[in-house]
């Protein structure tokens, strides 16, 4: 679209707009480019379009308009929707939005019966409608990315499911931990973004259209008609409600904020273990980008990136909640700065989860690194402690114990589990050879052996349940 169109950017002179009639003198250009939307409404063009043609056959069933025009009006829906998808649609900022461009091409299409398709409907439910629409269709659509992302990682967990790291509290080093565990965690978080989607799309997919401007209709209209052709669940029961409300839109973008915050964490994570103070990871070159000044740099772009992008979707979600509170009812000119960010949120996620799937397809774990890691900070003091428990000390002294232990081993700066049987016997009696198990890396994670534990076992049942859950 131009910004400045080649037609007479006035509607009293084009006798174009849809509400010229009580006006004397044009809207000045500036304002008109201020509050018109179409550079970025015509976005929900396949959805106004949609939307359109279910309302047009409520209208022709129930009798409101000849069966005559309910043809004409499909005939040119059709041949407009042609015209968008090829690209050959010609958009006017003098024509405001997209629902008023579409209208004003099907009458010149079809003449009268395209003037009639308004009848009984506003632009105020039109444009709900169509917003709903259209984030329906892409909340299903991000639903499918977040399973192609858990897939990624669920083979990432197989392929590691013993695959021994250190974890973390305060990023110290706490416990030993597998790979395949840590994986899963962000598998898990990434359903209950899922979830939390699905369950906002059960309200978003409610029927406005009928509400009109904020009453209601004269016309015997159909309401359930159109729901049931349009794949609505539910119609809205207040017509005041329903062409004010954007719960829907501020609950997709609450969950979207959620989601990209758990990216951003993962992203994170990324940094940390692709610097060389860790060295746990690789990532494919394709996901990292060279400095222009230091030749030796890999640096990790897209989990950054990512790190970064969250910020701007959970400044859309702040966006969204002030855009709404200080709003009478119903409806308001202020509903129409919630289509750039919504928009900019969907891109955002999907760009997002895309390029995550990818990267972590490619991603490269250096398990000795991690192994290594993973030995030191006497990381398995725990599970000392949890031994002399077992024979009989009560868990406080054991604790103490233990503690007198690591101080020994780094007073003689080694690790606790390479300290010699006499000197952990010295500390406590109890101990005895099979302690070395204990101390190891492989012994204190498959000792975590239940459900939600770090064991291998446990990670390859986890891997099983998500298959599962994956294939249906
Ligand atoms: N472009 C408007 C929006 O996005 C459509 C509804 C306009 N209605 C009105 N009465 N001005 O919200």
């Amino acid at each position: 679209m131009s910004e400045h169109p080649a037609q007479p950017a006035n509607p009293l002179a084009s006798k174009s707009s849809g509400w010229s009639g009580r006006f004397d003198e044009p809207v000045a250009d500036f304002v008109l480019r201020y509050t018109a939307s179409v550079g970025f409404d015509r976005r929900l063009a396949l959805a106004d379009i949609e939307g359109s043609l279910a309302h047009a056959a409520m209208l022709g069933r129930a009798g409101i308009i000849t069966a005559q025009d309910l043809a004409d009006i499909e005939r040119g829906l059709g041949q407009i929707r042609g015209e968008i998808e090829r690209g050959s649609f010609e958009w006017r900022l003098d024509l405001e939005d997209v629902h008023l461009n579409i209208e004003k091409r099907l009458t010149d299409l079809v003449g009268d019966a395209g003037k009639r398709l308004h009848t009984g409907r506003s632009r105020n439910d039109q444009v709900a409608t169509d917003l709903r629409l259209w984030l329906r269709a892409e909340v299903d659509g991000i639903a499918q990315l977040i399973r192609n992302l858990q897939a990624v990682l669920v083979d990432q967990a197989e392929r590691h499911a013993a695959t021994v790291m250190p974890g973390f509290t305060h990023l110290q080093v706490a416990q030993p931990v597998t790979f395949g565990h840590h994986m899963l965690a962000y598998a898990e978080m990434f359903e209950r973004d899922r979830e939390r989607l699905l369950d906002a799309r059960r309200r978003i997919n409610r029927l406005p259209l009928g509400a009109a401007a904020l009453a209601g209709t004269t016309y015997p209209i159909d309401r359930a008609f159109v729901a049931e052709r349009l794949g609505f669940e539910a119609v809205a029961a207040n017509s005041l409600d329903a062409v004010s409300d954007r719960d829907f839109a501020i609950e997709f973008s609450a969950a979207a904020a959620l989601l990209m915050m758990h990216v951003s964490r993962l992203g994170e994570e990324l940094v940390l273990w692709m610097s060389p103070r860790f060295g746990f990871v690789r990532l494919p070159d394709r996901f990292t980008t060279g400095s222009s000044i230091m030749p030796q740099k890999k640096n990790p772009d897209v989990p950054e990136l990512a790190r970064g992008k969250s910020g701007r979707v959970i400044g859309h979600l702040m966006g969204l909640l002030v855009l709404m509170k200080g709003q009478p009812l119903a409806y308001n000119k202020d509903n129409q700065e919630d289509k750039e960010p919504l928009f900019d949120t969907v891109d955002t996620v999907r760009d997002t989860l895309r390029a995550f799937a990818e990267m972590l397809d490619g991603l490269e774990v250096d398990t000795a690194a991690m192994r290594r890691a993973a030995a030191e900070g006497h990381s398995t003091a725990t599970d000392l402690a949890d031994y002399l428990t077992r024979r009989g000390m009560p868990f406080r002294d054991a604790h103490e114990a233990v503690a007198r232990a690591v101080r020994l081993a780094a007073s003689r700066n080694v690790e606790l589990a390479d300290l010699p049987l006499a000197d952990l016997q010295a500390i406590a009696p109890a101990i005895t050879d099979d302690v070395r198990r204990v101390l190891s890396l492989d012994g204190s994670v498959g000792a975590r052996d239940h459900p939600g534990g770090t064991a291998p076992g446990q990670v390859r049942r986890q891997v099983a349940r998500w298959r599962q859950r994956l294939a249906g």
